[in-house]
């Protein structure tokens, strides 16, 4: 391919991603070079609680784990939090938590008003707690959330109601849409080497993303946490994510793709690979220390004893060796922009 050629065609991408890895992640690289330099976004993500109703069957917090300590912090500590990561320069929070009860959307609206009196309208506000109706997705952008991540874990029907306890793919997909219609910069993805995948599911989790038109798409590897049902699955290989998101940053050029604590997690520079497949967005967990041991989805977390500031550090030195710069912009998502003009 030319380079005035700017994008490939999903075709294209889609036969580099079966038939030549290292072209595939060349590609990847160039396209996300092109649109982002080598700025490398930096998002302080904060896991409020790990209270969660939901039962999914390959998450270490799910409901049925009553080995987890369970913690909730409050509106007091949160804001602490994010007070913290201003001063250190951070732009954008994600506040992720399980489909906590307690913490109610007439709550989070409250704290979200809070957060724009003490805080004012820099800084992007992106919030991760799950599935729910299209009012309160209306009320949490109103109250001043600026971003939406949830997940659609897996595009395929049968295995997403499977390992989701019962919830269907239809009911996760019209969750997307809702948010969208709620006028948020949108975020999912999935994960990869859940027992029961195959390569063509890989691909159409892909396409799917495409499909969504989403703004921001994080990818990490399934982790078998040994207290879930999945507990006794084999671990794959890593590969399979990096190639995934250097797959989807060539259909959806324009989003944002996190560097995966995941990836990380699996492997000392797991998440160098991403950033030299397409990635282009870090998250440092600036979780208070005491509690983020109680937030293990999988096992084998890293940075448990580090405040997510001293990662910052970590990760300047880190993004250095692919040659890409940390920046604390806010980075909203030229996808986001393009499609609201
Ligand atoms: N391994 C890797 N990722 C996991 N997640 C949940 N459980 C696991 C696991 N065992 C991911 C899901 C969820 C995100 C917050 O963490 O994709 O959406
Ligand atoms: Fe709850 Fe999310 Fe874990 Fe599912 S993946 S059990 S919704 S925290
Ligand atoms: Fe947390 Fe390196 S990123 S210690």
């Amino acid at each position: 391919m030319s380079d005035g050629n700017l994008f490939p065609t999903p075709e294209h991408a889609v036969a580099l991603y079966r038939e030549d890895t290292q072209e595939l992640y060349r590609q990847a690289d160039r396209v996300r070079r092109r649109v982002f330099g080598d700025r490398v976004f930096v998002r302080g993500l904060l896991e409020f609680t790990n209270v969660c109703a939901a039962n999914c069957h390959y998450c270490g917090i799910r409901r049925d784990n009553t080995a987890v300590h369970r913690y909730r912090m409050d509106e007091e500590g949160i804001l602490d939090v994010i007070g913290r990561g201003i001063e250190r320069g951070m732009k954008t929070f994600v506040l992720q938590g399980g489909e906590d009860p307690e913490w109610t959307t007439a709550r989070l609206c409250r704290f979200l008003e809070r957060v724009r009196l003490r805080f004012g309208n820099e800084t992007a506000i992106t919030l991760s707690c799950g599935l729910k109706s299209p009012a309160d997705y209306r009320d949490l952008k109103h109250s001043g959330a600026d971003r939406y991540l949830m997940r659609f874990e897996t595009g395929d029907p049968v295995l997403h109601q499977r390992l989701r306890n019962g919830i269907s793919l239809k009911r996760r997909l019209k969750g997307l849409h809702d948010l969208k219609d709620a006028g948020f910069e949108v975020g999912s993805g999935y994960m990869t080497g859940l027992p029961g995948e195959t390569e063509d599911i890989r691909i159409r989790n892909a396409l799917l993303c495409r499909e969504l038109e989403l703004d921001m798409v994080g990818i990490g590897p399934f982790i078998p946490h040994p207290q879930t049902p999945l507990g006794g699955s084999p671990q794959e290989s890593l590969s399979h994510a990096v190639r995934a998101v250097a797959l989807v940053r060539l259909l959806l050029p324009e989003a944002n793709i996190p560097a995966t604590t995941a990836a990380g997690s699996l492997q000392p520079d797991g998440r160098e690979q991403m950033l030299k497949a397409g990635a282009n967005v870090l998250m440092p967990n600036i979780t208070p220390v005491d509690h983020k041991k109680d937030y293990l989805l999988y096992p084998g977390k890293i940075c448990l004893d580090e405040s997510g500031f001293e990662c910052v550090g970590c990760l300047s030195l880190r993004v250095k060796t692919v040659d890409q710069a940390l920046c604390f912009d806010r980075g909203d998502s030229p996808a986001f922009a393009g499609r609201t003009g």
